[in-house]
């Protein structure tokens, strides 16, 4: 039996979590990144034989839009599903309601659902290293259990009830800044042509790095952290205040949640 991973990790933390997640089940591993726009062109279509790990980030207390949107393009035909999403330290909100209810709508069955704290996208000293060993080692039983749940054939009859949030889902969790939380590009830039590539909604105008545009751009810093010049950032002073905020007041760890049957 094959474990399809579907995933979107723009730094790359969510990657591990799942990774250390599909270690503890065991099974053959195929991955479907939807990081890369190419993969997001075609629909996924799923059988009942399948079995499927979602694993994607929270952003301002609900799923990150992109594949959010995608889920219309999901068929679950009755296929089993392990709904995960990775958040930064301070909440998960209603991101893990909403991917549990976007799963069951496409067509999935539960075998579990999490929450696990990763390396905050802002750089901002919340959570930093995480996922750890100690992160490592939970995702590997939690892993382990839904194999053994697998091979016993049990699954989750209703998980949404079970998951913290609240439906309607209630406004996301942002500030209001002076502009719009975009990175800029400064006169380091080597127009190199990484950040175009790699960037998940292609905001990044292909001849020039300095024009992002800013009603595309999800913020997810992965054109900063990759730059190896170090031209990009948010050059707002109202969002390093707010990551600052962030910092000091969700310091205290949280560690992960999960739901088994
Ligand atoms: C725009 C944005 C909004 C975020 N909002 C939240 C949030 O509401 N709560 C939280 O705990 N973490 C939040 N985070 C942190 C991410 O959930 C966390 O860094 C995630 O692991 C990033 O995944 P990746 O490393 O796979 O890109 C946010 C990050 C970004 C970029
Ligand atoms: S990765 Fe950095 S140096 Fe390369 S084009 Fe982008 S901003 Fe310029
Ligand atoms: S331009 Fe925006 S969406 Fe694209 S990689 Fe940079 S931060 Fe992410």
């Amino acid at each position: 039996m094959t474990l399809n991973v579907v995933y979107f990790s723009p730094i790359g933390s969510t990657l591990k979590v799942a990774d250390y997640i599909a270690e503890g089940m065991d099974f053959q591993v195929t991955y479907v990144d939807l990081t890369d726009p190419v993969n997001r062109q075609n629909e996924l279509v799923f059988s009942s034989d399948d079995i499927v790990l979602f694993v994607f980030p929270v952003y301002a207390g609900r799923l990150v839009r992109i594949p959010r949107y995608f889920f219309k393009r999901i068929k679950g035909n009755g296929g089993r599903a392990v709904s995960v999403v990775t958040y930064g330290n301070r909440a998960y909100d209603d991101a893990l309601l909403e991917l549990t209810m976007l799963v069951d709508q496409a067509g999935f069955l539960h075998l579990a659902a999490g929450a696990f704290v990763c390396e905050h996208a802002f750089d901002n000293g919340l959570a930093t290293s995480r996922p750890d060993s100690k992160d490592a080692l939970t995702a590997r039983l939690f892993g382990q259990k839904i194999r053994a749940n697998i091979d016993e054939n049990k699954s989750y009859q209703n998980i949404t009830s079970s998951i913290p949030g609240h439906y309607p889902f209630k406004t996301r969790f942002r500030h209001d800044f002076s502009g719009p939380l975009v990175p800029s590009t400064s006169d380091k830039c080597i127009v190199c042509g990484r950040c175009m590539e790699a960037c998940p909604v292609s905001a990044i105008d292909q001849k020039n790095p300095k024009v992002t545009d800013s009603k595309t751009c999800i913020t997810c810093f992965r054109c900063i952290r990759m730059c190896q010049k170090n031209a990009r950032k948010i050059e707002l002073s109202d969002f390093d205040d707010h990551a600052s905020w962030l910092a000091e007041n969700y310091k205290s760890r949280k560690e992960p949640d999960i739901f088994l049957p």
